[in-house]
């Protein structure tokens, strides 16, 4: 694995790679890799010749009162953990290469980061389509993979690539958990043993939640409300936000009767986690007629 460090450099060899050929998977990361990471790789491997990941903490991305500063990094812990996976080139630029002085050009999807986290982290999404149209622009793939965790952050790069007709092909993973069904996240390293034992209860409630839309609840106000209630009956838990969306406009639904995806970001103690689960009420629907149909005797 060759480890690249200057936007130019990389440039070339994507350039050399496309010529010849070559069908390059991209995985954007901010580093200090886990498990739903490696996920991303493997899905990437399996499906290019030449498998590109980036290692940078973007500072755009960043609110002036979050943790970029402290944000774990350790590209050796990074380079050993990749060196298995066949991985070709691992790009790490410094932040004075992403942004030199002068830099003021910025990216920005508008609609799709209006509420969720983008309501609670203003800017936020504009430093993340900012950074990945450049990495895109850099590494020059023909398809990136990202994580289902973010969703919406999924689906705005998703829009970007669509509204600025990028040639780039955006694949999602589906969320990685422990087997105590935490959604894996390189934040999760800030929790405390008994911080940890807490946020289990936040793939708890979203399971808890599919249940009762399952049972029929069709409220989303009062299957948030649920939703809180149990989450916050843990110790060190706080609820930033629950919202039940529609799926592809992620913009709040006044009722559960198609697909939903109930998302949320809770504080555990100081860390802030999100998670989320997509409600495949449509599917359900068509299990159950299927169901109905079979209980019909046949004559
Ligand atoms: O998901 C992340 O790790 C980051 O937001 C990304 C896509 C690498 C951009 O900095």
């Amino acid at each position: 694995m060759e480890v690249i460090k200057e936007i130019s450099v990389m440039q070339k060899i994507a350039e050399e790679l496309r010529r010849e050929g070559f069908i390059i998977g991209f995985v954007p990361t901010m580093g200090y890799l886990h498990e739903g990471h490696l996920a991303l790789v493997k899905m990437a491997k399996d499906k290019a010749d030449k498998v590109v990941v980036s290692v940078f903490v973007n500072p755009l991305q960043f609110g002036p009162k979050e943790d970029y500063e402290i944000y774990p990094r350790d590209l050796e812990r990074d380079l050993n953990l990749l060196k298995p996976l066949g991985v070709d080139y691992l790009f790490s630029p410094s932040v004075e290469e992403m942004y030199p002085r002068g830099f003021q050009t910025f990216v920005e999807v508008t609609e799709l980061t209006k509420g969720l986290c983008g309501a609670f982290r203003p800017g936020h999404f504009r430093g993340v389509t900012t950074v990945v149209l450049k990495l895109f622009n850099i590494v020059k793939p023909h398809f990136a993979v990202f994580g289902q965790k973010d969703y919406q952050q999924f689906k705005v790069i998703e829009r970007m690539v669509r509204d600025l007709d990028l040639d780039i092909q955006i694949l999602a993973h589906p969320t990685v958990r422990d087997h105590d069904g935490l959604a894996l996240s390189s934040r999760n390293s800030y929790l405390s043993e008994e911080e940890r034992r807490s946020a289990i209860s936040i793939y708890q409630a979203l399971k808890y939640a599919e249940r009762l839309v399952f049972g029929g609840e069709r409220d989303p106000h009062r299957l948030g409300a649920l939703i809180k209630e149990y989450i916050e009956k843990f110790p060190h838990n706080r609820v930033q936000y629950i919202e039940i969306v529609d799926p592809e406009t992620l913009e709040p639904v006044e009722k559960i009767e198609k697909d939903v995806l109930i998302a949320l970001a809770v504080f555990v103690g100081k860390t802030r986690l999100i998670d989320n689960r997509l409600i495949r009420l449509v599917d359900e629907y068509i299990a159950m007629e299927a169901r109905d149909e079979e209980k019909i005797p046949q004559s």
